[in-house]
């Protein structure tokens, strides 16, 4: 069976990504230092600890398993932690992607797919967000993520390094079947937070900003369910393994929601109420992300249909329900 290195398959979108990659006949072989994922989560295929600045061991697992191809998952991922802390941003997400881009070339693997991410566009008032847009990040997590999309050509002019780079926009949701899920330690994401302050886990959801220039004064993002996000990954895959030329997709569906339309939205699906409270705006988070392309759509034939408020809530929601929060 074709192996893929899946970096940060321990973690929530890569533990997803495994899942869908063995059922579609891949070895997902997981590279993951543990630091934000877990090893239960690890479930479709081998596990090699490891990290991704350690440049000998992933030399070791490049010639022990010889991957078709990587997906590289594995970062840090906090926009609040990158605006006070951006100097490990730049050592993990930077550093960490540039010696595992030269130990693929170093091992012959000459495919790669990337988790990029909106945040790259940074906030843009009246722009349609599409591939071509401008990238101006205004947070040290989406600056790592641009700068790791430019010493992707870097490394395609000189070694020939193909790359499909996803954009993605705000995931959300968890495997149907409940293999795996969203778990963070911390937390700071909307939903799984959310979901804490339905069950009572904590006392209320804070909103971050009620003043931004949006009909509600909350922010807007464009949500998207793991499950067809991954699928965009095996796609992207298989765009490559077709010896496709490097390209670029926005991961979202084209249709924004407020905080406050989630919250009520939330409200709806468990049918409980929210606990919220109103707080200061966070910094760096943007005003609005929409995609504003059907690139993946048109291109790779990629349809999202899992993404509707009321599938990632549910889904989110009976993951929640499993207790894997208590851990
Ligand atoms: N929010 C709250 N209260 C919370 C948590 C979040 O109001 O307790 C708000 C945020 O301010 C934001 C929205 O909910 O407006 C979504 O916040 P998340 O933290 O869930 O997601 P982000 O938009 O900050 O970040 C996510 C990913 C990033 C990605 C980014 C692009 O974590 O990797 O989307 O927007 F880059």
């Amino acid at each position: 069976m074709t192996k893929i290195l899946v970096t940060g398959g321990a973690g929530y979108i890569g533990s997803h990504a495994c899942k869908l990659l063995k059922s579609k006949g891949y070895t997902p072989v997981v590279y993951d230092n543990l630091c934000t994922g877990w090893q239960d989560a690890v479930k479709f295929g081998p596990f090699e600890q490891g990290d991704l600045r350690d440049g000998a061991r992933l030399a070791e697992v490049f010639g022990k398993y010889e991957p078709a191809a990587v997906m590289h998952f594995a970062a840090l991922s906090q926009v609040g932690e990158s605006m006070h802390n951006p100097g490990i941003y730049w050592d993990n997400n930077v550093g960490g992607s540039q010696s595992l881009m030269q130990a693929a070339v170093d091992a012959g693997c000459q495919n790669f797919v990337f988790s990029s991410t909106c945040a790259t566009y940074g906030d843009q008032d009246n722009v349609v967000l599409d591939e071509n847009c401008a990238q101006y990040p205004i947070n040290a997590y989406g600056a790592s993520k641009r700068a790791v999309e430019d010493m992707l050509a870097h490394y395609e002019a000189a070694f020939g390094l193909k790359h499909v780079i996803f954009r993605y926009f705000n995931v959300a949701g968890a495997d149907p079947e409940g293999d795996v899920g969203e778990f963070h330690q911390p937390e700071t994401h909307l939903v799984p937070l959310m979901l804490d302050a339905i069950a009572g886990k904590r006392d209320a959801l804070t909103i971050f900003g009620t003043d931004y220039d949006t009909p509600d004064g909350t922010c807007i993002r464009d949500y998207v369910h793991v499950m067809d996000l991954v699928g965009a990954h095996v796609l992207g895959l298989k765009w490559l393994e077709e010896g496709k030329e490097s390209r670029v997709f926005n991961l979202g569906t084209g249709t924004g929601f407020s905080v406050r339309e989630v919250v009520n939205h939330s409200a709806a699906v468990t049918n409980k109420e929210v606990p919220i409270n109103e707080g200061p705006r966070r910094p760096g988070d943007c005003t609005k992300l929409v995609s504003g392309s059907t690139r993946a759509e048109t291109e790779l034939g990629w349809t999202p249909e899992m993404s509707t408020l009321e599938r990632m809530v549910s889904d989110a929601w009976r993951w929640h329900q499993t207790g894997h929060y208590d851990k």
